[in-house]
């Protein structure tokens, strides 16, 4: 190994937002972040842009493009058209903006739950109509409600929100459930904005399909990602798009800069350093790949003799845990995290269409984030396991 990703980082003078605010003495395994400190090779690119000082209104040069082109070519073998792919500061920033060029105020947008909670509250955010195709659970896995989901579009949707792969149930949509999904788009003149930000973190032989590279739906749909996952870099706020259809990429673009932002200029700094990561950064994804895969391992067989029941995800370094059997509510679950476990996952009810902050039924789901040091795993394991002895 070259990178150490047992050392940890002191993020609370960061102002890490999962950090600021605990007491102290809590592990936190919430917030899709990763306690890993960001590779030396993005650092030195930082100081190096920074030791030339050139600030001004700097634009992505074809190097910058071409850095996204062959990661995604390499990672998911599959060719993105140059043309095709325009800059973003950001997943969510650019899925909002996907959202207004498609839908008007009113308009109904569907949802897959359980879902990362901003990318539920988008459609309500923009005063659309938040619509649900809640997940099919069945034998400890998710699947695509299709009925369900031609219903909702029979019945006017206009939109449909995916997550691939998902966030928090990991799961990694196949060629042929994204096929059967976008049928039912086309069918009803839909479009589908793809939230695409944990492409990168894929398990055994699972691969990343994205609904832009299948013909049925290609050209209805939009798909946004960025480093943010992948290298640990959600605080430099950059990222991109695929847009294979010519009229919404303009309408993208336009949209854009009707707010300020122009699509080749994102911050310099956070361009020069996502290239920097897309260019050098492939053997720390693997290298970390293969540590929180082992942190997977590590946490399973830890969890598998308690009422806490998961498997290993098909994608994303989220474990997504079945805490059912325990029937605790909201408020038993916020007791135990604090003062018994000292551990803070996310709780499931968060992922769920119900107001959060309101939320009254039983918990059914606690999510962990299992990047993180082993040494602080091994705590945060021993603490669970021992309150359930
Ligand atoms: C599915 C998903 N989308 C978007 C984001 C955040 O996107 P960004 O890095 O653009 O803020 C997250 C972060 O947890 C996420 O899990």
């Amino acid at each position: 190994m070259i990178y150490n990703f047992d050392k940890p980082i002191d993020r609370r003078i960061s102002g890490a937002v999962k950090w600021v605010d605990l007491p102290e003495g809590i592990i936190p395994m919430n917030i899709a972040d990763m306690e890993f400190r960001l590779m030396p090779e993005v650092i030195e690119e930082m100081k190096a842009v920074a030791e030339y000082g050139d600030f001004g209104y700097i634009g992505m040069t074809e190097t910058d493009y071409q850095a996204v082109l062959n990661w995604i070519e390499k990672r998911r073998k599959v060719k993105v058209l140059r043309e095709h792919i325009i800059a973003t500061p950001g997943v969510l920033y650019a899925a909002r903006i996907a959202l207004s060029i498609l839908t008007k105020p009113g308009d109904k947008v569907i949802v897959q739950t359980p879902l990362h909670t901003p990318s539920i509250a988008t459609p309500c955010i923009m005063d659309r109509i938040k619509v649900e195709n809640r997940l099919i659970y069945k034998d400890g896995n998710y699947y695509i409600d299709y009925d369900n989901l031609e219903d909702l579009f029979k019945n006017g949707a206009k939109v449909l929100m995916m997550c691939a792969p998902q966030n928090p149930t990991g799961r990694v949509w196949t060629y042929d459930e994204l096929s059967k999904v976008g049928e039912i788009v086309n069918k009803y003149n839909g479009y589908i904005i793809c939230d695409e930000i944990h492409s990168d973190i894929v398990w055994g032989d699972n691969v990343h399909v994205s609904p832009t590279q299948i013909p049925v739906i290609a050209d209805r749909s939009i798909a946004v990602f960025s480093t943010s996952k992948t290298f640990n870099m959600g605080g430099f706020h950059v990222g991109t798009a695929i847009v294979p259809n010519a009229d919404l990429r303009k309408k993208m673009v336009d949209a854009f800069y009707s707010i300020g932002h122009v699509c080749d200029r994102p911050a310099v700094m956070c361009l020069r350093a996502q290239t920097a990561a897309y260019t050098k950064g492939e053997k720390w994804l693997e290298e970390m790949l293969a540590y929180v895969d082992n942190n997977f391992d590590y946490t399973l067989k830890a969890l598998a003799n308690t009422p806490i029941k998961a498997t290993h995800p098909e994608g994303t370094f989220l474990l997504w845990c079945d805490i059912n059997e325990l029937k605790w509510d909201a408020e038993k679950l916020r007791q135990v995290m604090f003062n018994d476990w000292k551990v803070l996952p996310d709780p499931g009810s968060y992922y769920d269409t119900k107001d959060w902050a309101v939320y009254e039924g039983p918990e059914h789901h606690i999510r962990l984030n299992l990047a993180l040091p082993r040494p602080t795993l091994i705590e945060a394991m021993d603490r669970i396991t021992k309150y359930f002895k």
